[in-house]
């Protein structure tokens, strides 16, 4: 039966891929251990496909695919051709971004002819760091050269947009070992980085075993944003940095606030149906998992709009209906903060200036 519920056109999906061959000591994403048993996979995509045909009509205009994890190039080709022939439906327009998080160690020439095959044209890579030792340490079972060999294959195939996802204050790691990461950016040349500070979170294997983090994030914050500017990479948010316009259209539509899809388990969304925006979220485990809707209020759209803008380089286009309405609920609080020189107004446009970035959380408190 079709549903009569007023619906807003949603932009971009994320499919989660909940499996890894190793975990990682720092990672707190939704993630199991690759089950022995293809079965239990074919079951957890044949729940993909139940919820894709769910949204119906709704996911008519998509702009972008994000297929992450999880580690989704751990699924064998058959269920990497199940999972690709499910989603290359949605890819329509010319300039359609359809991205796949891979692991070094499981990236392979048949799987990438067959990512081809079915339209992915972005690839990101988790490298994490060129380092063999603080590879090692963090629990990364790849090596550099692992890494830079399948780089190297993904380009010789055809892909023109790849994304390196590295990560900095790691235990032990240097300055130096910083500045080999910067110089294989500079030989490697990728499309796009994202370069995020390590965050200790309490579910990961360290979180659990509580180990403090080192503290020198502001020393490599400045490093790794010095480093990739000299190197042409623009910031166009607070970890991501682009060249030549790569920036993520995926990820820029989650930071402008367009409707979003997540399937699969701990997959999140931002829906509007019946008049109202909802955070969604998919509760539970592997083969037994639940949409959740968490009803916004205007107070807390405005909040979401403010909180995911700010993270951009360019900050919020006020020309934009629902921004200015943001802008003119926050007024007397946006007002104090132009004042105090962490947030500033120009070209239409409000962001977080210099010192502001630094500070986003802080200034972010001042407006619940
Ligand atoms: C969850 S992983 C999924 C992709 C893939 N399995 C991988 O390991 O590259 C996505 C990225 O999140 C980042 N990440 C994961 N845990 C993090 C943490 N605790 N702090 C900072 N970045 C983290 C890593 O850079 C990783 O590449
Ligand atoms: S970082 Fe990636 S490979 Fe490592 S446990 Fe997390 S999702 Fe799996």
């Amino acid at each position: 039966m079709k549903s009569n519920l007023e619906t807003k056109q949603i932009k971009s999906l994320y499919v989660h891929i909940p499996y890894c061959e190793h975990i990682c000591f720092y990672c707190d994403f939704v993630k199991v251990i690759k089950p022995k048993k293809a079965e239990s996979i074919d079951q957890y995509l044949d729940l993909l496909a139940a919820e894709l045909q769910n949204y119906g009509s709704r996911l008519d205009e998509l702009e972008s695919i994000y297929i992450g994890g999880g580690t989704p190039s751990c699924l064998d080709i058959k269920q990497s051709t199940r999972l690709c022939e499910m989603l290359s439906q949605y890819v329509k327009k010319t300039g359609f971004e359809f991205t796949i998080e891979l692991n070094p160690e499981s990236i392979t020439k048949e799987k990438l002819e067959l990512y081809q095959k079915y339209h992915i044209n972005r690839l990101s890579i988790g490298v994490q760091t060129f380092s063999n030792p603080l590879l090692k340490k963090i629990g990364r079972v790849h090596d550099n050269t692992q890494a830079i060999e399948m780089y190297l294959l993904a380009r010789s195939l055809g892909f023109k947009n790849i994304s390196l996802d590295l990560m900095y204050n790691l235990f032990d790691q240097t300055s130096a070992d910083i500045a080999v990461d910067l110089q294989m950016i500079e030989k490697l040349c990728p499309d796009h980085i994202s370069w995020y500070s390590l965050i200790m979170k309490e579910s990961s294997v360290w979180g659990k075993r509580k180990l403090n983090l080192p503290g020198n994030d502001e020393l490599f914050d400045d490093l790794v944003n010095t480093g990739l500017e000299k190197l042409g990479y623009q910031r166009y948010e607070i970890s991501n940095y682009a060249r030549a316009n790569k920036q993520s259209v995926h990820n820029l539509s989650y930071w402008n606030n367009s409707l979003f899809a997540g399937v699969g388990v701990g997959a999140s969304g931002f829906e509007y149906l019946d008049g109202q925006y909802y955070l969604t979220s998919n509760k539970g485990n592997v083969l037994n998992y639940k949409k959740e809707f968490e009803k916004l209020s205007t107070a807390d759209y405005y909040f979401q709009i403010l909180m995911m803008g700010l993270r951009l380089v360019d900050g919020i286009d006020l020309t934009q209906t629902d921004n200015k309405k943001m802008f003119d609920f926050y007024e007397a609080k946006i007002t104090e903060q132009v004042k105090l020189g962490f947030l500033e107004i120009s070209a239409k446009r409000l962001r977080c200036t210099k010192r502001g970035f630094n500070i986003m959380n802080e200034i972010l408190i001042t407006f619940l």
